[in-house]
Order: structure tokens, then C-alpha cells, then sequence
């Protein structure tokens, strides 16, 4: 069954049309949520009503969602963000840098959070998030494939982190992400030279966990879909959790990290009455 989105019907919902307008579609389907960017004649270039709408789809993700499928329409995941930012005219009703260059420090700063809000729901331990990338992901389309926790590339992946050849640095938090994923010397030179990584490259890099033939990325994202779902949802939100919390945490600190998830699962499972 296919749920589209009226997100609840709050003040705050995100509806089908809205969405349309926007460039972005939602579907719900049993356990799994679908976004896909539907701006193809504009190679789903983003703008803040993007990230917006992201964030506002995150906040109303129903319950029974496990897994969050992000995917572009037409030739290109994403050619990054909408060039008329970089133009004095802007995006319609959503301004551009050269009118943002001159905004106090606290409300810049809330600008670009609330942007960055629309990728950071992406982590939530309770789900799994897939790209399913092919084309180009440049700039804000590469970060928005970053913010998920995995990646499935078509063999015409071309990633590209062009913010520094633009003179400015990726703030859609995907930094982060690209140094755990690749180390530092290999992110700095990934950035500082805006280079196109493929997907061969991708998948050594352990940018993406999968490379398939275009015509087969839709299945193989079932497929993992399907193999994700077959672990109990307790377990898989405790286990992402741990797993997320490891990089930051000594060995010891690790160890009671895992102590105090088993015994909520070992009593989950096994306490009677
Ligand atoms: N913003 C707005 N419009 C865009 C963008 C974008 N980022 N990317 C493509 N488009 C538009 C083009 O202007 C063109 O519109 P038109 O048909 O009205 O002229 C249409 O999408 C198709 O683009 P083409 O360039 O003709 O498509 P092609 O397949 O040849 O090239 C490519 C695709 C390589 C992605 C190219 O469009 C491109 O380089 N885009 C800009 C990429 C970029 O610099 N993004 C910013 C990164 S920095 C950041 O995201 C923060």
C-alpha cells in the first residue's frame, strides 16, 4: 500500500502539493518511507524549502517507518544547491547568499541550522536511511547522500564536493560523515580539489557499500531494504545506537555502552511478568 504524504494534518504537515511545488515526493509503504527529489529538468538542484521540507518530513515520519530511502528523479541525484542562490534575484520568496551575506550573526547562524535540520533527522537511531545515488550528487546532493547512514550507487555515480571551488565550505553536515567515512587526508584532497569520485572509487573509499548497474539500483535498495528489516527493530535501533556512539567513547567506556543495551534487550526479551 502506498500512504502520500499529508504528513498528519498539523500546521506544520508538508502536503503532496506543497511538496510538489517544492520539487520533493514522500511515500510511505508499510515499513519503508521513500524521498525522492523531483526537480529533474533542474538536475533536483536544492533550495531552503528543500531542507525545509526534509526536516518537517523527519518530524512526522510515522511510527511504524524503519527505513528512509533517499533517491533523485531523471539523470542526477542532486546537482547541489540552486544556483540562483549565488545570483542577487535568489530562489522566489526564499532570498539568496548575497542578501544572506548581510544578516546579523544569530539569525545567519539559525538560517543555515535550520537547513542543516533537514539532514540530520537522517541519523535517528530508529531508522535506517539509504541513498540510492546515480548521476551526479554534487555539493548539497553529495552531503544529502552523506547524511545517510548507507549508500547504494548506480555505476554513473559522479560525487563532488564543489562548496570549496565555489569558495565556500559544506555546512549540510556532511564533513563529518565524509572523514569517518574516507580519513582526513583523503577528505581534505576530496574537497580542496573538487575532484569527481565514481563509483568504483566510491566503493573503495567506503563512500558507498554497493555499486550496481543503473538499471538495477531500485532492486538492490529493495533488496538491502528487505535484509534490514529482518532484524528485530529493538535490537537494530540499540545496535545502530552503540554502533554510533563508538568512534566517540574509550574501549572501557564502549564496554558499558554495550553493558547497559544488553541488559535492556536480555530483559526485553527474556523477563517474565
Ligand atoms: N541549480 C540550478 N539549476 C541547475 C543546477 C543547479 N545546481 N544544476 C543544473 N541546473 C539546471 C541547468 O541550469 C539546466 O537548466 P535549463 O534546462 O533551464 O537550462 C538544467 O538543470 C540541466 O542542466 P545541464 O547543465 O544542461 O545538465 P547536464 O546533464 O549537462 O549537466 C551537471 C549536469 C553536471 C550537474 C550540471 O548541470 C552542473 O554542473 N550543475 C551545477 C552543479 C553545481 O555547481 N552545484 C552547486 C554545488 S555547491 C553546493 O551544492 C552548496
Amino acid at each position: 500500500m502506498t500512504v502520500d504524504a499529508n504528513l498528519g494534518g498539523s500546521a506544520e504537515a508538508v502536503s503532496a502539493s506543497e511538496l510538489a511545488e517544492i520539487g520533493l515526493r514522500y511515500e510511505v509503504d508499510g515499513a519503508i518511507a521513500t524521498i525522492t527529489l523531483d526537480r529533474p529538468d533542474k538536475r533536483n538542484a536544492q533550495t531552503f524549502a528543500t531542507w525545509s521540507a526534509l526536516a518537517r518530513i523527519g518530524e512526522h515520519i510515522p511510527d511504524q517507518v524503519r527505513i528512509v530511502v533517499v533517491k533523485g528523479e531523471g539523470p542526477s541525484f542532486s546537482a547541489g544547491i540552486d544556483l540562483r542562490m549565488f545570483t542577487p534575484e535568489g530562489v522566489p520568496g526564499q532570498g539568496s547568499f548575497v542578501s544572506a551575506a548581510s544578516l546579523g550573526e544569530t539569525t545567519f547562524e539559525r538560517r543555515i541550522a535550520d537547513a542543516q535540520r533537514g539532514f540530520l533527522w537522517l541519523r535517528r537511531p530508529d531508522i535506517v536511511s539509504i541513498a540510492a545515488v546515480h548521476g551526479h550528487a554534487i555539493g548539497a546532493g553529495f552531503q544529502l547522500a552523506l547524511a545517510c547512514d548507507l549508500r547504494v550507487v548506480a555505476e554513473d555515480v559522479k560525487f563532488c564536493m564543489k562548496e570549496p571551488a565555489l569558495g565556500l565550505v559544506p555546512d549540510l553536515t556532511g564533513t563529518k560523515p565524509l572523514v569517518e567515512l574516507v580519513g582526513l587526508p583523503r577528505a581534505i584532497e576530496l574537497c580542496l580539489t573538487a575532484r569527481v569520485v565514481g563509483a568504483e572509487e566510491a566503493v573503495r573509499l567506503g563512500l558507498a557499500e554497493l555499486a550496481v548497474p543503473a538499471g538495477e539500483l531500485a532492486q538492490a535498495v529493495q533488496d538491502l531494504a528487505g535484509a534490514l528489516l529482518a532484524t528485530d527493530r529493538g535490537a537494530a535501533t540499540a545496535t545502530k545506537r552503540l554502533l554510533q556512539g563508538a568512534l566517540g567513547r574509550s574501549l572501557e567506556e564502549q564496554a558499558i555502552a554495550e553493558r547497559r543495551e544488553q541488559i535492556v534487550r536480555i530483559r526485553t526479551l527474556f523477563a517474565s511478568g
